[in-house]
């Protein structure tokens, strides 16, 4: 792997992709020190100031993180989340061999507000538990979630362990059965309060996620906005033609 000073691609882009593929293939090793800026400018070839913007660029992707005072190292691989499956968090973590748990932060029957009453299709004011979660994996955090649930539907929950527990399989033990799901997904900064509960910087990228879940019945019953970390977390999806199959213009 070598800078190609003739191509018309910046050098320090070309960088970025030799660090990216080498953590890729574990060259550079999750929680390794990358090489030294020097090393990395004798070795390419290249200035200091290119060697900087990569790996700021990289740092800033939550490819490195940066300990003060003592290097540049490769951070965690993302979580990757496929979008066509209906999973919990739960689920999730322990697929990829993580321990899950949670925080709990508020628990509340209220009235729905604007928002979580379209959503779940009622009037203002219908009776809803609030449910505020700080989700963990292996002890650190991954997202903070607020679920509105329908007080009718999921009242089984109440007075439940919901924080060494999964929500939907208390939800299930209730009863009450998950149909499907819609899903959306937006590029957020973290405000103060979220930065400091989720570990990360005032400012840095997450992922906002809003999903509406239904019954078996066909009902929405639970109305959630999870604030999921950037640095942390990656979607996936399946991609395959639709109807009219786009084609590059000639
Ligand atoms: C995911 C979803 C939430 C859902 C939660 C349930 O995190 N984004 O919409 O409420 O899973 O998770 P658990 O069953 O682990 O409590």
């Amino acid at each position: 792997m070598r800078i190609d000073k003739s191509s018309p691609i910046p050098k320090y882009h070309q960088l970025k992709e030799i660090i990216r593929e080498m953590v890729e293939q574990e060259e550079l090793k999750e929680g390794e020190m990358i090489p030294s800026e020097r090393e990395l400018c004798e070795r390419f070839g290249i200035s200091r100031m290119t060697v900087r913007q990569a790996v700021m660029e990289l740092v800033n992707e939550g490819v490195l993180y940066r300990e003060q005072g003592r290097g540049t190292f490769v951070a965690a691989r993302k979580v990757q989340q496929p979008t066509a499956r209906l999973t919990s968090f739960t689920q999730d973590m322990r697929e990829r061999g993580m321990e899950p748990s949670s925080e709990v932060l508020e628990v509340e029957v209220e009235g729905a507000g604007p928002l979580a009453a379209r959503r779940l299709g009622v009037e203002e004011g219908e009776r809803v538990i609030r449910l505020r979660r700080l989700r963990l994996a292996d002890g650190e955090p991954m997202a903070l979630e607020t679920s509105h649930l329908l007080y009718e539907v999921a009242k089984g929950v109440l007075g439940r362990d919901l924080a060494g527990r999964s929500l939907y399989e208390e939800l299930s033990a209730a009863g009450v059965e998950i149909s499907r799901a819609e899903q959306s997904y937006e590029a957020v900064p973290v405000s103060e309060e979220e930065a400091a509960l989720l570990g990360v910087e005032p400012g840095s990228a997450a992922l906002l996620i809003e999903r509406v879940t239904y019954d078996a019945g066909g009902r929405p019953f639970e109305y959630v906005r999870s604030t999921y970390r950037g640095d942390r977390y990656r979607i996936t999806a399946t991609l395959t033609p639709g109807d009219r199959v786009w084609r590059p213009p000639h």
